[in-house]
C-alpha cells in the first residue's frame, strides 16, 4: 500500500508542479490575447466612424456627433467615446468617467493605447489622430472597459486548472494501477516461492524478471527449513560430528575464526632449555578447544608463552593440537606495557571485579583503558588478516574484547559476529560505575548475537542498554537496535565436551584413589574432599577452607578422617588483589592444619599449581566431595567436570548457589558461601550421604552434562548464526526485489 501511495503520490507532485508552472503563463497569455482583441476593435471602429466623425467635427454638429457616439458605446465592450482637441474633451458620452481628462490619453501622430486604472477596473484608453477640414488636429478617444479581459483569463486560468488536475489525478492512478500491478507479480512470485519451499516442491516457474529472485528465496527458505529440522534431530545428541554435520549443512563454505586472549595451547621453555607444551586452566579454553577441533578454522590469541615465538611459523601460526592438527592457532604479540593496560589493567582490575560481586572495588584507569581499546585494534587487525572471505564467522570471547565486535563491523560489514560474555553481567546500576559504559555497549552490540551463561545477566545487559544508550530493545525478542543494526542477545549456558577427552585412559575409581592417597601420603581410610581452580578471589576460597575450619569444630569426629586437597593454579600474580589472596589462604590453610591437625594428619592440603587436565581429573574421581563455593560465577565449568569425571556415579557436588552452573546442576548440595555454618553442614551432610542417594544425585547431573555438552552450547550459537545470515539475504533478495518493482 505504501509503494502505490508513493507511486500516485509522485504522480501528483510532477502535476501540481507543471500546475504552478503553466498556469501564470497561461493567464497572462489569455489577457495579452483580449487586449490585442480590444484594440483592433478600436482601430476597426475609428476606422468605420473616422470620415462622419470628421465631417460632423467641422460642421460642429454637436447633436449628430452625440448621436453617432452614442450608437457607437451601445456595443456593451465600448465604455466610452469623446473628442480630444486643444480645448479638452469634447462630445463625451455619458459613461464617459468623471476622472477622466484627455492629459491621460497618450497622444501622438499615430494611434496609440494605454491602460488606465479606475475604479479597481482596467481602461483600455485608445487615442486616434483626427485632422479635420480647418486642419485643427485632435483625437478620438475610445475607453473600452477591460474587466472582461481579466474576466476571461481567470476563467482561461480555472479551466486549465480544473483540466491540469483532473490529468495529474488521471496519471496518479495509472502510476497506481501499474505498481499495484507489479508489486502483485513480485508478491506472487514470493508466495510461490515461500510454498514450494513449505512443500518442497519446485514450483511452477517464476514470472521472468523475478525468477532470479524467487528462486533465491525459495532456496533460502529451504535451507531454514532444513536447518530447523536438523536442530530438531540434533537436540538430543550433541557430540563433534553432530556439530560437524550441522556446519556443513548449515553453515559449509563458511570460515570460523575464533579470538580470545588466552590460547589454548601454550609453549613454555623450561629450565633445561627444553620446550614443553602446557593447557591453561581456563574454562574458556576447556569449552572451546574441543569446538574449534570440531569446527576447524583458525584461533587467534594472545602468544603468552615463554617458548611461542619459537614454535610459531613466519605467520605466526601453528597448527593444533600438536598430536593431529585439526586447526590454526594464530598468535598475537603483545608488548609488556599493552599486557599491563589492557589485561591486567582495564580487564582484570577493572572489568573483572566490576562484574563479579565479591566486594573487590574495581580500579578504572584512562591509561589502561587506552591500552585495552589499542589492543583490541591490534587483534582486530588479526581477524582481517585472517578472514579469506569478506564474510566470516567471528566468535568473539570474553570481557578481554568488549571493543573488537563494533571494530570488527566496521571493517568486515557483511561478517557474522557472535561475542560470548563469559562472566556475570552486573545490574544496570552497578554497571553505571563503570566510566566506558557507553563505550563497551557500543563496542558488543557491534555483534550479530552476544550471548551470556544465563538469561538472568541477558536481562541486566538490556537494562544497562536501556538505562545509558539511544536504542530500540524488543524485550519479547530479547534483541536491540542500534545505530540501524540489530543485536540478538541470548542466553548459551556454557559447557565441557562430552565425554571428556581428560577421561581416556583413566583409571578405575579405587585405583585413582589409592594413587593419589600414595602421592600426598594420606592414609587408607581417609575421605577426600577437593576443590580446584584458578587462585582467584571470585572462587570462595578463603570462605571454604573457614567452613572446614567450622566442620573440624563442629564435629570433630573428622578430624584424622576428612583431608581437604585444594589444588590453585597462582594465576593474575602481578595484581595485589591476588598475592593478597593468596597470602591468605596459604595463612589460613597452616592454621587450620595447626588447629585441628597432628604429626601425621594435616586437614588440608594446598597444592599451588598447575595442574594438567588429566591430573584434575584423576583427583575428581579420588574425592568423596568436590565443592564449588564461587561467590560469584559466570558458569563454572568445574562443577560440569567434576559430575563429568564421575563414570561411577558417585562422589558428592557442594556447588555455590552464586554459580551459573547450579541452575543447572540442582542435584547438588546448594550452598551460600558467605554462610559458614550451613557450608560447614553441607560437608558433613555429603560425608554421611549413602551411596544410593549419590547415585541418584550424580546420575541426573551427569544427564544434564552430557545432553548440554559443549558441542550444543556451541551448535545453537552456529545454527542462530546460520539463521540470521539466511534471514539477513532473505532481506537482501526482498530489497533487491523492491527495487526491481519500482524500477518496473
Ligand atoms: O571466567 C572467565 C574466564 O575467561 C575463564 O574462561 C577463564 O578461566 C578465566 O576467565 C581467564 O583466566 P585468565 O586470565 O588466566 O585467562
Amino acid at each position: 500500500m505504501r509503494i502505490i501511495l508513493r507511486f500516485g503520490g509522485i504522480a501528483l507532485l510532477v502535476a501540481a508542479i507543471v500546475i504552478l508552472a503553466v498556469l501564470p503563463f497561461a493567464t497572462s497569455f489569455v489577457e495579452q490575447w483580449s487586449r490585442r482583441d480590444v484594440e483592433l476593435r478600436s482601430r476597426l471602429l475609428f476606422n468605420s466612424a473616422r470620415d462622419q466623425v470628421a465631417s460632423l467635427l467641422q460642421k460642429n454638429d454637436a447633436t449628430d456627433l452625440n448621436a453617432l457616439f452614442d450608437r457607437i458605446t451601445s456595443d456593451e465592450r465600448v465604455l466610452a467615446i469623446g473628442y480630444c482637441d486643444v480645448s479638452g474633451l469634447r462630445f463625451p458620452t455619458k459613461n464617459m468617467p468623471a476622472s477622466f481628462s484627455c492629459e491621460q490619453a497618450a497622444r501622438s501622430n499615430t494611434e496609440t493605447f494605454s491602460t488606465l486604472l479606475e475604479e479597481n477596473r482596467n481602461i483600455l484608453v485608445s487615442a486616434f489622430p483626427l485632422r479635420i477640414g480647418n486642419g485643427q488636429m485632435g483625437h478620438l478617444v475610445i475607453l473600452h472597459d477591460l474587466s472582461y479581459a481579466d474576466r476571461r483569463g481567470w476563467e482561461a486560468r480555472n479551466y486549465l486548472f480544473l483540466a491540469l488536475t483532473g490529468v495529474a489525478f488521471g496519471a496518479a492512478a495509472l502510476a497506481s494501477i501499474i505498481a499495484t500491478l507489479v508489486m502483485r507479480r513480485w508478491l506472487a512470485s514470493i508466495r510461490q516461492a515461500i510454498e514450494s519451499a513449505r512443500t518442497g516442491t519446485a514450483g511452477a516457474p517464476a514470472d521472468d524478471e523475478l525468477i532470479p529472485i524467487g528462486q533465491e528465496i525459495r532456496d533460502v527458505l529451504q535451507e531454514l527449513e532444513s536447518s530447523r529440522r536438523t536442530i530438531d534431530a540434533a537436540h538430543t545428541d550433541w557430540n563433534p560430528e553432530t556439530l560437524r554435520a550441522a556446519l556443513s549443512n548449515e553453515l559449509s563454505g563458511s570460515e570460523v575464526i575464533v579470538v580470545s586472549n588466552r590460547e589454548p595451547y601454550i609453549h613454555n621453555k623450561t629450565e633445561d632449555g627444553s620446550i614443553v607444551l602446557q593447557i591453561p586452566a581456563s574454562g574458556l579454553v576447556a569449552a572451546l578447544e574441543p569446538v574449534t577441533r570440531a569446527c576447524g578454522g583458525t584461533w587467534i590469541a594472545h602468544g603468552s608463552g615463554t617458548a611461542d615465538r619459537e614454535t610459531v611459523d613466519v605467520n605466526n601460526r601453528v597448527a593444533v593440537p600438536p598430536s593431529h592438527p585439526s586447526y590454526t592457532l594464530r598468535r598475537v604479540w603483545l608488548t609488556e606495557e599493552e599486557q599491563d593496560g589492557y589485561y591486567y589493567g582495564a580487564a582484570n582490575e577493572g572489568l573483572w571485579p566490576l562484574c563479579h560481586i565479591a566486594f573487590v572495588r574495581p580500579v578504572f584507569r584512562e591509561s589502561d583503558w587506552r591500552m585495552y581499546r589499542a589492543v583490541n585494534e591490534k587483534f582486530a587487525d588479526a581477524v582481517v588478516a585472517e578472514a579469506k572471505r569478506e564474510d566470516p564467522i567471528v566468535l568473539v570471547q570474553d570481557y578481554h574484547f568488549a571493543l573488537l565486535p563494533r571494530m570488527i563491523r566496521d571493517r568486515l560489514p557483511r561478517a557474522t559476529i557472535v561475542t560470548f560474555w563469559h562472566i556475570p553481567w552486573p545490574n544496570a546500576e552497578t554497571f553505571g560505575i563503570c566510566p566506558w559504559r557507553e563505550e563497551i555497549i557500543d563496542g558488543l552490540l557491534g555483534s550479530s548475537i552476544l550471548g551470556f551463561h544465563t538469561q538472568a545477566h541477558c536481562n541486566h545487559f538490556l537494562d544497562a542498554v536501556d538505562t545509558y544508550v539511544e536504542s530500540r530493545i524488543d524485550r519479547e525478542n530479547d534483541s536491540v537496535t542500534f545505530g540501524g543494526e540489530e543485536t540478538l542477545i541470548r542466553p548459551y549456558p556454557i559447557s565441557i565436551e562430552w565425554p571428556p577427552t581428560a577421561l581416556e585412559g583413566q583409571k578405575p575409581v579405587s585405583e585413582c584413589r589409592r594413587v593419589v592417597r600414595e602421592r600426598l601420603g594420606l592414609p587408607e581410610d581417609i575421605r577426600i574432599g577437593v576443590g580446584i581452580e584458578r587462585f582467584d578471589y571470585t572462587k570462595g576460597i578463603v570462605d571454604r577452607l573457614q567452613a572446614i575450619d567450622t566442620l573440624l569444630t563442629e564435629n570433630p569426629e573428622w578430624k584424622g578422617r576428612f583431608t581437604f586437597i585444594q589444588v590453585a593454579a597462582p594465576t593474575r600474580s602481578k595484581l595485589a588483589n591476588y598475592r593478597l589472596l593468596q597470602d591468605e589462604a596459604e595463612a589460613l590453610a597452616r592454621e587450620i592444619n595447626e588447629r585441628h591437625g597432628s604429626e601425621s594428619y594435616e586437614p588440608i592440603k594446598l597444592l599451588v599449581r598447575h595442574h594438567q587436565p588429566d591430573q584434575v581429573f584423576e583427583l575428581f574421581r579420588a574425592a568423596d566431595l568436590c565443592i564449588v563455593s564461587s561467590l560469584h560465577d559466570g558458569m563454572n565449568l568445574v562443577a560440569k567436570e567434576f559430575v563429568a569425571a564421575r563414570d561411577d556415579e558417585e562422589g558428592v557436588l557442594i556447588l555455590s548457589a552464586f554459580a551459573g552452573a547450579s541452575r543447572e546442576l540442582s542435584e547438588a548440595l546448594i550452598v551460600n558461601p558467605y554462610n559458614g555454618h550451613a557450608m560447614a553442614q553441607a560437608i558433613d551432610r555429603a560425608l554421611r550421604m549413602s551411596q544410593n542417594e549419590q547415585r541418584e544425585r550424580m546420575r541426573l547431573m551427569r544427564d544434564q552434562v552430557r545432553e548440554r555438552n559443549v558441542y550444543r552450547w556451541a551448535g545453537q550459537m552456529l545454527l542462530a548464526a546460520s539463521r540470521l545470515r539466511k534471514k539477513q539475504r532473505i532481506r537482501r533478495l526482498i530489497k533487491a526485489g523492491r527495487r526491481a518493482a519500482a524500477n518496473a
